[in-house]
């Protein structure tokens, strides 16, 4: 299959485009760098042993966007293409709505005008709201806090929509836990920009000595150790969820599937200090500070859908995350090079 892959020089996209090379797909990456690095192009070139053609521009472009869609042929999109700062949503509210839902438009478009049938979403399970109880199923009501969790809503709704409209499409929305972790290989892993809004990429940070101290925002919390608790999800996992997805709606004649991409267990803030610690050698210092606002104490997946429909689950255990993150921050610890 030929599969046009939005943000595929990003975090979870890159790991995605690889799976999907090995699995004997072409896939022609549409990127422009927002949010990523060139660099990660000729490692996923030499991990992958062939060529991986990337067309630098927003998604936003529809016409550029269809037109590429034609021009190479193509068969299903992955769409990852977005932002994803919780805070700087709250900020940048226009912008967050604009380049995120607007790009679900995009794609959208693009897909009706061209008539591509495949599409698997990049959602997240921040559209179960903050009040939604553990284990969290599929059918649970959905809901945001704030802007960037509203784009994610908004974009599984239009596409919901759409598919009402448009019966022969073939729509995955796939909500992801917490992805951590980096291609064994340790050449390419998550590259935040600026400081690591996310638990793990800070604790990498701090362990290579980029960053002094972990804040742990808050030990209050109903859980086993009051820290906040998630379902941390190995990003090799998730590149073969989607993979999983991508087949199945491809056999099956259903227009619109929603699944969990998440272990189904959960581990909490000082837990995945431990096993950092553990599996790096490193220490890993650390301060307890106020709660975060927006964040809820417990969130982890009932992951039975996935498991059930696509034979797909995740294998890959907390310290295996740890050590893949951790190879990836020490060969890589000012992220990727800036060419
Ligand atoms: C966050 C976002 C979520 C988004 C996801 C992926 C919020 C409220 N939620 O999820 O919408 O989909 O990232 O980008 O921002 N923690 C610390 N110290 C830190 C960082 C985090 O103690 O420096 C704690 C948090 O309080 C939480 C846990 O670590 O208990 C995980 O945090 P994080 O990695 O940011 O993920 P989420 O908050 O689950």
């Amino acid at each position: 299959m030929r599969v046009l892959v939005t943000g595929g020089a990003g975090y979870i996209g890159s790991h995605t485009v690889l799976q999907l090379l090995g699995a004997g797909h072409d896939v022609v990456v549409v990127d422009d760098f927002s949010n990523s690095r060139p660099a990660v192009v000729g490692r996923l070139e030499e991990l992958g042993g062939r060529p991986v053609p990337l067309l630098a521009f927003d998604v936003n472009d529809t016409d550029r966007l269809a037109a590429t869609m034609s021009d190479e042929g193509v068969e299903a999109v992955v769409h990852f293409a977005a932002f994803k700062a919780v805070g700087e949503s709250v900020a940048k509210p226009l912008e967050y709505y604009r380049n995120n839902v607007g790009a679900t438009m995009s794609v959208l478009e693009a897909m009706l005008r061209t008539e591509v049938a495949h599409l698997v979403f990049s959602s997240s399970a921040t559209v179960y709201g903050p009040d939604a109880p553990v284990p969290m199923t599929e059918d649970l009501p959905t809901s945001a806090t704030n802007p960037y969790g509203w784009t994610k809503v908004f974009s599984e709704q239009l596409l919901r929509d759409a598919t009402v409209a448009h019966p022969w499409l073939r729509v995955a929305l796939l909500r992801y836990f917490n992805p951590v972790g980096a291609h064994p290989s340790g050449r390419i892993g998550e590259d935040p920009a600026d400081v690591p809004n996310n638990l793990m990429p800070y604790i990498a940070q701090v362990a290579v000595g980029r960053r002094e101290r972990l804040a742990v925002f808050g030990d209050d919390y109903d859980t086993v150790d009051g820290t906040g608790v998630r379902d941390y999800i190995h990003v090799e996992d998730l590149a073969a969820g989607h993979l999983a997805a991508l087949e199945w709606i491809q056999e099956h004649d259903r227009a619109l599937s929603v699944w969990n991409l998440g272990t189904g267990h959960g581990t909490s803030v000082l837990e995945l200090v431990h096993a950092f610690e553990e599996a790096s050698g490193r220490p890993v210092p650390y301060d307890v500070v106020a709660r975060r606002a927006g964040d809820v104490a417990s969130s982890w997946a009932d992951p039975t859908r996935a498991e059930q429909e696509l034979g797909w689950s995740a294998s890959r255990t907390v310290a295996q995350m740890c050590e893949d993150t951790w190879r990836w921050q020490q060969a890589n610890p000012e992220g990727y090079p800036a060419v």
